[in-house]
């Protein structure tokens, strides 16, 4: 029996290639998988009609944009995930669900081997393999790209010496990945570090620099997740597209880093994520109300060490897996609403109300009604200053200072 691969199927150029190019080089047949995650643009159907053009013997297509928001989205927000404080994990977080899907395609259509359009300098190799290997740990893995050596250059002319349905024109000096989450762009002229970005490399936000008027929005959550926009129920899915909209408008989200590659690198990346951006500021602002500080402090280091996790590929870990449990359990009274401006690239908090909140007035006011008994205070920061005090005497008297 001829072999079978399943290649992660974009509808671009060097993944169109890579069907007929896999084909040449090993002999296989080729299965395209189409993932949508919220990215927009073409229709699957388009999308599968261009594989089967290509020469794939089956196109599976998948609609993923719901299970994308709710089981990889949400535990971002939840996380409050922001790699080295920046990036909302957009392109990291789409590779395992694409990859279970390659699985589940993979399983279903006989297939020995799955196969991914990126290049050898990357993360998205890391995620790919990894969560390949967990998931399919039978499974071979292989990359055109770096392995069988498909450039740029030649997936044009292979293109346009095979005819395939396929713009080969269209210069992009870009790479681009998005979906529901936000959108990332790197390579080209951005390579530059003291480059500023030019205003066509954006596409879910409008220049900030020209606002329309603040727009005003109510985020209502239910044990961290937005349930309600303006007192209108939503789910996951559809609170992402709304906040993209409208926070979009306003140019909330942008971000322009360089970050620390898993291979070693340091790359330039500009990132925009208005519904990210905008949710996980709201988030975190009901979590100030709800999460006692010990929990809150403590939770910050494992949202931080999640996205670390994340970023790196290993989202079907063990380790992310104990530490989705703990986040889980913060979760439990991040419930109530949030207030915030959208405005000039901002998104601005400015109310809160919540049923489970840890707020309290009377112990706060510094008003008539104070219920707080300011005399224990003394007491409490001489045996809170007691430990420093003590070594900084014995400091004094060892070293003379
Ligand atoms: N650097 C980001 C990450 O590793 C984004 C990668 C996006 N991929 C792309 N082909 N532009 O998550």
């Amino acid at each position: 029996m001829t072999e079978r691969i399943v290649l992660a199927y974009s509808g671009g150029l060097d993944t169109s290639v890579a069907i007929g190019w896999i084909g040449e080089a090993t002999g296989a047949e080729v299965i395209a998988v189409a993932v949508d995650v919220g990215q927009g643009g073409e229709s699957l159907e388009t999308i599968r009609q261009r594989a089967l053009g290509c020469g794939a013997v089956e196109a599976y297509v998948a609609d993923a944009s719901d299970e994308f928001a709710n089981e990889y989205c949400m535990p971002a927000l939840k996380a409050n995930a922001l790699y080295q404080g920046h990036y909302p994990l957009v392109s990291a977080i789409s590779r395992p669900v694409i990859v279970k899907h390659l699985v589940k395609a993979a399983r279903e259509f006989g297939a020995t081997t799955v196969a991914h359009g990126c290049t050898g300098k990357g993360n998205d190799q890391v995620r790919f393999e990894v969560g390949i290997q967990t998931l399919g740990p039978d499974l071979k893995c292989i990359a055109p790209v770096r392995d069988l050596a498909l450039t740029r250059d030649k997936a044009i002319a292979f293109a346009e010496e095979k005819g395939l349905p396929i713009e080969t024109t269209k210069k992009n000096p870009y790479s681009i990945d998005q979906n529901v989450w936000g959108r990332a762009v790197e390579t080209g002229y951005l390579e530059d570090i003291w480059n500023a970005p030019t205003k066509d490399i954006y596409d879910y936000t409008a220049t900030p620099e020209f606002p329309p008027a603040p727009d005003e929005v109510i985020i209502s959550f239910e044990a961290g997740i937005p349930v309600a926009i303006d007192g209108v129920k939503v789910t996951p899915l559809q609170a992402i597209k709304e906040l993209n909209r409208r926070a979009g408008a306003q140019g909330v989200g942008r971000i322009d880093v360089v970050e620390d590659r898993l291979v070693g690198i340091k790359s330039r990346e500009i990132y925009e994520a208005p519904g990210a951006m905008a949710l996980i500021t709201a988030h975190k602002h009901l979590e100030d109300i709800t999460v006692e500080r010990e929990q809150a402090r403590f939770k910050a280091t494992v949202g931080q060490r999640w996205s670390e996790l994340v970023y790196d590929g290993q989202w079907f870990s063990p380790l992310k897996r104990s530490l989705d449990a703990f986040i889980e359990d913060t979760q439990r009274y991040v419930s109530g609403d949030i207030r915030m401006t959208l405005h000039g690239g901002q998104a601005i908090v400015n109310g809160r109300r919540s049923e489970t909140s840890l707020y309290d007035f009377d112990l706060a006011t510094y008003d008539t009604g104070d219920t707080f008994d300011q005399s224990m205070a003394r007491g409490f920061i001489e045996l809170w200053g007691m430990s420093a005090k003590v070594a900084s005497k014995r400091d004094l008297r060892v070293d003379g200072k």
